[in-house]
């Protein structure tokens, strides 16, 4: 992967302005993006942006303005969500352990709401009772769970969801609105997509009103191999799925998909600013004005969040073995681990891909930094 032209002369444009840290964004390809969704063939389907990925209101007025609706999974998010203009069931809600007054709260906003097992299903019907609702369904049981990036999202190594056989004590209850999966994240194999959405078609012949299957979200980004997710392919194998599940139901099925990093990964780049570089054994150990506090990935995911960086000044130079750590004294401070980069010098810029997914988000206050500035253009 490389910075394009464009994306250079744009950050460039912005470094001349500016001495802190930013993350910037290619609205455009955020728009695109959120377009090969919606050029799914399927037709009665919705699609829902998964703010968890990024809840910045400028990006979900982006995502607005491209016709996708909206997936949140807190009440901070829905707020979010609203606050942007979404309602009713254009949000879709999916969380776990969710309180009486959260129950109500998102009953109240008119979002759809899916329910991750039978104890909530109870509590939900106790405070509306019969009222339509969806589940979210393991159903590891049937398919080899497969780990992928955060772990196993079906199986008995996952918390998530009603099992099958809680799922099929249920069979024939005409308040079952939708069935929901989530089979993980960041997924390039287009047959882990087709074993599960089989075990959700064949699962929804058991409830005689169900309305919608919610298949979420997981599709992969461009891995170190170059790799693009197979998006028409995806799209024509879930419009096959739909379709034979309709023959049998004799009826149409709404799908609900839930995308999340693929929307603005690859829209999304952190630029900071070098502050210090040292050398250690052979290794260049370069500071910046900015902290994994901001850009969690590397914290959170040290073995394999893949954000190449770049130079903006795009100077080449024999490569070193480099880490990029950040502004605080927390040992753990690294924004990048044990990457190739040329000697780089005090105040030039360095930029972070594949950073507008789970980076902005999942800023933390541990340690006492703000948040980095969003710039979209
Ligand atoms: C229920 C659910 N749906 C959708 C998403 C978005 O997933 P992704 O970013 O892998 O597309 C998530 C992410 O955790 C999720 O938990």
């Amino acid at each position: 992967m490389q910075l394009t032209p464009e994306v250079t002369t744009a950050l460039t444009r912005i470094t001349k302005m500016r001495d802190q840290a930013f993350y910037w964004y290619d609205s455009n390809l955020i728009t695109k993006q959120c377009r090969q969704f919606t050029a799914i063939p399927y037709e009665n389907k919705s699609v829902h942006f998964a703010t968890m990925a990024n809840a910045s209101p400028d990006f979900l007025r982006l995502t607005r303005n491209a016709g996708i609706k909206v997936f949140v999974n807190s009440l901070g998010h829905l707020q979010i969500a609203q606050y942007v203009g979404y309602s009713g069931r254009d949000i879709v809600f999916t969380s776990s352990g969710m309180s009486d007054s959260l129950l109500s709260s998102v009953r109240n906003s008119g979002a759809v709401l899916n329910l991750d097992s039978t104890s909530q299903l109870r509590r939900f019907w106790k405070l509306y009772p019969d009222a339509p609702v969806g589940l979210r369904c393991n159903i590891g049981d049937r398919v080899t769970p497969r780990k992928t990036r955060s772990g196993y999202f079906l199986g008995k190594d996952s918390r998530l969801g009603l099992d099958l056989s809680e799922l099929e004590a249920l069979a024939g209850n005409p308040f079952i609105e939708g069935l929901h999966l989530y089979l993980g994240t960041d997924i390039m194999e287009l047959d882990y997509f087709r074993e599960c959405y089989e075990v959700m078609t064949d699962l929804a012949t058991l409830f005689p009103k169900l309305v919608y299957l919610d298949f979420g979200g997981g599709f992969g980004v461009e891995d170190s191999g170059g790799e693009h997710f197979p998006m028409e392919e995806y799209g024509r194998l879930v419009t096959e799925q739909m379709n034979a599940l309709n023959a049998r139901m004799g009826r149409t099925i709404q799908l609900l998909l839930e995308p999340g990093r693929i929307i603005g990964a690859e829209a999304g780049f952190l630029a900071v600013r070098v502050t210090d570089v040292k050398h250690r054994n052979g290794r260049q150990l370069i500071g910046v004005n900015a902290s994994s506090a901001q850009f969690t990935r590397p914290l959170l995911y040290p073995d394999d969040a893949y954000h190449p960086v770049f130079r903006l000044n795009g100077q080449d130079g024999p490569l070193m073995d480099t880490s990029v750590y950040g502004c605080s004294t927390y040992s753990r401070d690294f924004l990048a681990h044990d990457i190739k980069l040329p000697e780089v010098e005090e105040e030039e810029w360095l930029v972070f891909s594949l950073a507008g997914s789970y980076c902005a988000s999942s800023y933390t206050r541990f340690l006492g930094f703000e948040q980095i500035e969003e710039i979209f253009s």
